[in-house]
């Protein structure tokens, strides 16, 4: 991707604009670059590794990748094919749709779903958005350089145990995020994806190549890439559909608001295929980068939600101009984060002005704080309330802190949820003529997503549940 020469017009600002004005930024690049910002964030570099070694890895990521190809990628086309045709915001979208096609309204909870998820998500995500502004200055000062595994974690844990730390940088994260989304001003961030994500593709190819000099990479593919079934199970499997929801930024309806800027000559199953390929190469890139590092220095694949933070130090300690690079990569991080953050943001404050009347500045600050508080939950989760397990009394949530537990409701169960709304509305209720017409895909090609959104997705998501929660 190249970036325009000719000055500011050449972009049209936001998506909100991108119907009206064309310049060298085809729409089309537009939807890309707000959904892979959405899409690329923390679940890429931070949750797939850590999920990936918890759940033993090349059976774990074998079915995410299924997920991916066989319910992510049709469930973002049925999303931003039902904000093409609704053309509003995803409520309004729906109830545009229920209108004209006669559906019942109380389809409208596919978007109250997507914002109580999102307005959970960004409460814990903040937090760890937090770490890695917080890792920006531990990169810089030179610390890390020839330091040990111990030493690493050590800072790290350092890290952990101070809540006044983490709530400083769970706020500036907050405060970034609530600035985009009250000024209404995206193009900018959006704009910026272009240079950022490449740039920070480029930097994990550094890492995997400082990885590949540890000896320990082939043992890290072996890792990622050869399924073992025994390692996995029944849990691991919900993991997997979880994140699947949880990276492509789906099941909350994102890519519904997204797609009703999509203009209508632009292929969606493309687009969709586009933002997927590009995120889950994020992810795999991001796992052999860590690996390697992690059986090099005979740390756990297990660690949790710390292991990139445990791993990627160590790397930049040891190569050469590491103390730059490593800073590099988590100013890119926070990036990726922020751009993700908005689009976590975004469906709440938009209810709150369609809804209740508020003007943008007040529903942002109202959202933003209210999340933010929230946040705090999660923090003392990670030292003073560690031991704290609110529902330990279910076997499945034993031992859960309250940050495990946001996370689990929202990415294994919330998304999922919202996806297999949106499967039953696309695959059995909407108007097929319509739907037909929106995708513009050749008769087969519509009719192998029409039977996977009519009975594939939702089959899998209610295997999946039933399997886990009864
Ligand atoms: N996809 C983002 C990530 O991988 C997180 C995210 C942003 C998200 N917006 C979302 C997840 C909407 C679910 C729904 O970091």
């Amino acid at each position: 991707m190249s970036v325009s020469s000719s000055g500011s017009a050449a972009y049209s600002g936001s998506l909100e604009g991108s119907n009206a004005q064309r310049g060298l930024w085809s729409s089309r690049l537009a939807f890309i670059l707000a959904a892979t910002g959405s899409a690329v964030g923390l679940g890429n570099i931070w949750k797939f590794p850590y999920v990936t070694g918890e759940n033993g890895g090349g059976a774990f990521v074998l079915v995410y990748l299924l997920c991916i190809a066989i319910i992510g990628i049709p469930i973002m086309m049925a999303e931003v094919m039902i904000g093409r045709r609704g053309g509003h915001s995803p409520v309004n979208s729906i109830k545009a749709i229920a209108q004209r096609d006669g559906l019942n309204p109380a389809w409208k909870l596919v978007g109250a779903v997507g914002i109580l998820a999102g307005f959970l998500i960004l409460s814990f995500y903040s937090v760890i958005g937090g770490w890695a502004i917080s890792y920006v200055g531990t990169t810089a000062s030179g610390q890390l350089s020839g330091q040990t595994a111990d030493a690493v974690g050590a800072i790290f844990s350092g890290l952990l145990s101070n809540p006044g730390t983490l709530l400083l940088w769970h706020t500036v994260f907050m405060a970034l995020v609530m600035l985009v989304v009250a000024k209404g001003v995206r193009s900018g961030l959006e704009r910026a994806v272009s240079i950022l994500m490449p740039a920070l593709f480029v930097l994990l190819l550094i890492v995997v190549g400082y990885a590949m000099t540890t000896g320990h990479f082939g043992q890290a593919a072996a890792f990622l890439f050869q399924p073992d079934f025994s390692m996995l199970t029944t849990s691991g499997v919900l993991v997997a559909l979880g994140h699947a929801f949880f990276t492509l930024s789906l099941g909350m309806a994102v890519m519904m608001a997204y797609g009703s800027y999509l203009p209508k000559k632009i292929s969606i199953a493309k687009t969709s295929i586009t933002v997927s390929v590009i995120d889950t190469g994020v992810a795999l890139l991001a796992g052999l980068a860590i690996f390697p590092i992690v059986f090099a220095n005979g740390l756990e694949p297990g660690a949790g939600p710390g292991l990139i933070f445990q791993t990627l130090p160590l790397a930049f300690g040891q190569m050469p101009m590491g103390s730059l690079f490593g800073t590099l990569f988590f100013v890119l991080l926070i990036f990726a984060a922020w751009t993700s953050g908005i689009s976590l943001l975004e469906p709440i404050v938009e209810w709150l002005e369609e809804q209740k009347g508020m003007n943008r500045t007040v529903s942002t600050l109202g959202a933003g704080v209210v999340c933010w508080a929230l946040g705090i939950a999660s923090i003392l989760s990670l030292n003073l309330w560690a031991d704290f397990a609110p529902l330990g009394f279910i076997p499945m949530l034993e031992g859960k802190t309250i940050f495990d537990l946001l996370d689990f409701f929202t990415a294994n169960i919330l998304l999922p949820l919202g996806g297999l709304l949106v499967a039953l509305m696309a695959g059995w209720v909407m108007s097929k003529p319509a739907m037909e017409k929106e995708l513009a895909l050749s008769p087969g090609t519509f009719n192998l997503w029409f039977v996977t959104v009519r009975f594939i997705t939702p089959i899998a998501v209610g295997v999946v549940f039933i399997y886990n929660l009864m």
